[in-house]
């Protein structure tokens, strides 16, 4: 006999979507259960990207789920873009008074996790989703098992699918894991932890013939940076002293070096789910969308989803109404597809396809100066960058 809960709102997976949604729900007095089929230590410990736009960080900081999120040590005013044998800066305050900071995921999710075990609505761990049943009810279920094999079940007005980009929550939505809008990329970053100290005080985005570079750091001791490589490349096939003379292409920095003690290689696409609502399944996160990494929109861009939810279900069981529900799709579509473009264009401005003719590398040169050398240019990259105001979604 599976074991059976019963809920206000299931939510599928306890990444940044998931854990933040519970959070903000549980303000407002609805009830909800996080599962996810990961253990809180792989959780805590997987390395992603590092950025918290600025309007994301005041959500965090603002609405008690995280007092870390705008620590001013962290906090980067410009990234610099090197190309053709010159730096060029993006000086964010400058050009729209904005800046983000450097507050990698995994601390956002040690946080919103302990925000969960001090509200006493501790996420369950290692409890794997397999399927949505009854999704085209006013009561769905999420059905799976245990890492010790124990089903269960969880009985729900409402299923929110937070569950990542291998997404099951999609089949109840759209059908298929992969019905949806795509795009991939015939490159993919190699990316390494190196205890080094910092290279440069701000983040530095290369391109040059050889491809691209992003120096990034964690701490003042521990440094992340990449590479573009092949998707396939294996990432023990180079040494070390490789990985370095790649890092160093096209940077004007000396980069400091140090003992490299991860890594490992991300393969990137763009997605949007060809839908993000069926009945009471509502898609958030990676799950409705995944963009590729460059300029860190991923979890920011989540969050966007998750406002928008969390005022459709607050609209729901608090006044009785589903006309945000209705609306969600074509609410939260409308930044998806402006953070799809931009990790879009950042991505394609800064890397060199295996294929690209002379005639493509000098036309992303003219594109780079002509970013570079506009003011109104570089306030669009600094605003996307710094992130756009969530808005309405966030009141
Ligand atoms: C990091 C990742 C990104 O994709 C990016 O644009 C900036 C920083 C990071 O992992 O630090």
């Amino acid at each position: 006999m599976a074991t059976q809960m019963k809920t206000q709102v299931a939510i599928m997976g306890a990444g940044p979507s998931g854990l933040l949604l519970a959070h903000l729900l549980q303000r407002s007095g609805i009830d909800s259960i996080v599962i996810d089929g990961k253990s809180r230590e792989e959780i805590e410990g997987t390395v992603k990207a590092g950025i918290v736009e600025q309007p994301a960080a005041e959500v965090l900081v603002g609405s008690g789920a995280s007092s870390r999120a705008m620590n001013k040590e962290y906090e980067h005013h410009g990234i610099t873009f090197d190309f053709d044998g010159g730096s060029h800066r993006f000086d964010f305050t400058k050009l729209v008074n904005k800046s983000v900071f450097l507050f990698p995921q995994h601390e956002v999710l040690i946080d919103l996790i302990a925000a969960r075990i001090a509200a006493g609505n501790p996420p369950l761990f290692e409890h794997l989703a397999e399927k949505i049943i009854d999704e085209n009810t006013n009561n769905p279920k999420v059905v799976g098992k245990t890492a010790s094999g124990e089903e269960f079940e969880i009985s729900a007005d409402v299923v929110i699918g937070a569950d990542g980009s291998a997404s099951i929550a999609r089949i109840a939505v759209n059908g298929s894991q992969t019905s949806g809008y795509f795009r991939e990329y015939p490159f993919a970053w190699y990316g390494i932890l190196t205890e080094a100290p910092m290279s440069s005080d701000e983040l530095i985005y290369s391109r040059s013939e050889e491809g691209f570079v992003l120096i990034s750091t964690r701490t003042p001791d521990v440094q992340r940076m990449y590479f573009q490589c092949d998707p396939t490349m294996d990432p023990n096939s180079v040494s070390d002293e490789e990985i370095w003379a790649k890092l160093q292409l096209g940077v004007k920095v000396e980069l400091k070096r140090g003992p490299i003690f991860r890594k490992d290689v991300l393969r990137f696409r763009s997605f949007v789910a060809s839908g993000l609502r069926n009945n009471r399944i509502f898609l958030a996160g990676d799950a409705a969308h995944t963009v590729p990494p460059t300029g860190a929109k991923g979890m920011n861009l989540a969050f966007s989803d998750v406002l928008w939810l969390n005022q459709a279900l607050n609209a729901f069981f608090n006044e009785g109404t589903e006309s945000l529900m209705d609306s969600y799709q074509e609410d939260a579509l409308d930044r998806i597809w402006k953070a799809q473009n931009y990790s879009y264009w950042m991505t394609t401005m800064l890397h060199i396809a295996p294929d690209a003719t002379e005639f493509d590398k000098k036309r992303q040169l003219g594109e780079l100066y002509s970013v570079t050398g506009s003011e109104y240019a570089r306030q669009y990259v600094a605003e996307g960058y710094t992130g756009w105001e969530y808005g309405a979604a966030w009141k």
